[in-house]
C-alpha cells in the first residue's frame, strides 16, 4: 500500500481541536482509497517555546525534510510578543522551504450563504496565488535616531539568490524605522509562471495581476515588466492588472470577473483575507504554501483564536480543505476531490454548522459529519 510520511504542527489556541478534525476526515478517505498516511506529530508553538525556549531547531527542519508534506495548524498566544511565533515558526518554515507560491482558493461552496447577496458558487471562484517568500516579508530593516549616523549591513541569503545592503543613515527626524521590500526576477517569475500553468491546467482564460505601481514605482513598477514578460509565454491567457485598493473594491462589487489572481506577498496576504470574507467567513478559507520541487505545507489562513481554544466550537472546515489541498499535493487527486464534495455535502444539507455560519455544532461534530459523508460512498 502507497504511504505518506506527513509532518502535524498543531500549533497554539484552536489549532490542535481543528487538526484533530482534518486527521479524522484524511484518514477516513486514505482508507477508504488505500492509501495510508502516516502522521508524525511536532509540538512546536507557543506552548513549546515558553516551556523549551526552542522555536524551529536545525534538527527539526531536517526531519521536516524528509516528509512528504506538512500539516499546519495556527500559531499565536496572548502571552508572546507579537511576530516571536509568526517569523520563528510559520515564515521560518515557509523560508526554509522556499514554499514560495501561497495558493488560497477563494470559492464559495454549496450550501454557504455568502454576505454578498446574490452570489451564487458559480460567481465566486478565484485561486489567489500570492508570491510567498519576498517583498515586506523578508523581514530586513532597522531604526535610526537624529544626529546619530548608523551604517548596518543588511542581509538576506536565500537558495535563489542573496543580497546585502550597505545602508548609511543620516537624518533629523526624532526617530524613524524602516522596512525594505524586495522583489526580484526570479521570485516574481517563478510564482507568476505557477499562476499561469494553474490557469492553464483549469481551463481558465484569465491571469490579474495585483500591484501598487503607481506609488510604490521600484518593487512593484518591476513586478509589472516581469509579469508582462512572463505573459508573453501564454498567448492564449488574457492579461490584466489591478491595483490593490481597487482589486478590493471589485473583489466585493465583481467577484465573478476574476479567475487567478497572482499577488506580491503583502498584498496577496490582505486580498485573501477579503477573499475569506466573500467565500462565507475566515473558517472556510484554506490556504497551501506550495514549493512544486519541495516539501509544501497547508494550513486554514486562520489564526489561532485564543479566545476559544479547547472549547470545541471552531469550524475545522478550512483546516480539513487544507488537507484536501494536501492530498492533492501528494498526489491523491480522487481522494482530495471526495473531501471536497463531502464537505460541500455537509454544508448542503445545513444540519450541522458550527456558530460562524449560524449553527451551534460543535467542532467534532462537523469532523464526524464529513467523515460519515465519506464512509458512506465507498
Ligand atoms: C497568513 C498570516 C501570516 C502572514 C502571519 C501569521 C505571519 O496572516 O498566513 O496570512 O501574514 O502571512
Ligand atoms: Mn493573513
Amino acid at each position: 500500500m502507497k504511504s505518506y510520511k506527513i509532518a502535524v504542527m498543531r500549533g497554539d489556541g484552536i489549532g490542535p481541536e481543528i487538526i484533530e478534525e482534518g486527521l479524522k476526515v484524511l484518514d477516513a478517505v486514505s482508507e477508504r482509497e488505500n492509501f495510508e498516511l502516516d502522521w508524525i506529530e511536532y509540538p512546536h508553538g507557543a506552548e513549546h517555546y515558553l516551556e523549551t525556549g526552542e522555536l524551529l531547531g536545525e534538527d527539526t527542519f531536517k526531519e521536516l525534510g524528509r516528509c512528504a508534506a506538512i500539516y499546519f495548524g495556527c500559531i499565536g498566544d496572548p502571552r508572546l510578543e507579537p511576530g516571536v511565533l509568526e517569523q520563528g515558526i510559520l515564515l521560518a518554515l515557509r523560508f526554509y522551504f522556499d514554499q514560495y507560491v501561497n495558493l488560497r482558493p477563494v470559492k464559495l461552496l454549496e450550501g454557504v450563504r455568502t454576505p454578498l447577496a446574490g452570489k451564487r458558487p458559480e460567481d465566486i471562484d478565484i485561486s489567489v496565488v500570492r508570491e510567498n517568500t519576498e517583498d515586506f516579508y523578508i523581514g530586513i530593516g532597522g531604526r535610526a535616531k537624529g544626529n546619530e549616523k548608523k551604517s548596518e549591513v543588511l542581509e538576506i541569503v536565500r537558495n535563489l539568490y542573496q543580497v546585502k545592503f550597505n545602508l548609511d543613515v543620516e537624518t533629523d527626524a526624532d526617530e524613524l524605522a524602516y522596512q525594505i521590500g524586495v522583489v526580484t526576477r526570479e521570485g516574481c517569475e517563478r510564482v507568476m509562471r505557477f499562476a499561469f500553468e494553474l490557469a492553464r491546467a483549469n481551463g481558465k482564460t484569465k491571469v490579474t495581476s495585483v500591484d501598487k505601481a503607481n506609488v510604490l514605482t521600484h518593487s512593484y513598477g518591476f513586478w509589472r515588466e516581469v509579469f508582462n514578460d512572463v505573459a508573453k509565454d501564454y498567448p492564449e491567457i488574457e492579461t490584466e492588472f489591478n491595483f490593490v485598493d481597487a482589486i478590493c473594491m471589485w473583489f466585493v462589487k465583481n467577484p465573478e470577473w476574476y479567475q487567478v489572481v497572482v499577488a506580491p506577498n503583502m498584498f496577496g496576504d490582505i486580498i485573501t483575507d477579503l477573499g475569506a470574507m466573500i467565500q462565507g467567513g475566515l473558517g472556510l478559507a484554506p490556504g497551501g504554501n506550495i514549493n512544486p520541487d519541495g516539501v509544501s505545507m497547508f494550513e486554514p489562513i486562520h489564526g489561532s483564536a485564543p479566545k476559544y481554544k479547547g472549547k470545541n466550537v471552531s469550524n475545522p472546515i478550512a483546516t480539513i480543505w487544507a488537507g484536501a489541498m494536501l492530498l492533492e499535493n501528494v498526489g491523491e487527486k480522487h481522494a482530495s476531490e471526495s473531501v471536497i464534495n463531502a464537505i460541500e455535502e455537509v454544508l448542503k444539507e445545513g444540519k450541522v454548522r458550527t456558530y460562524d455560519l449560524g449553527g451551534s455544532s460543535k467542532t467534532s461534530e462537523v469532523g464526524d459529519a464529513i467523515v460519515a459523508i465519506i464512509k458512506s460512498e465507498s
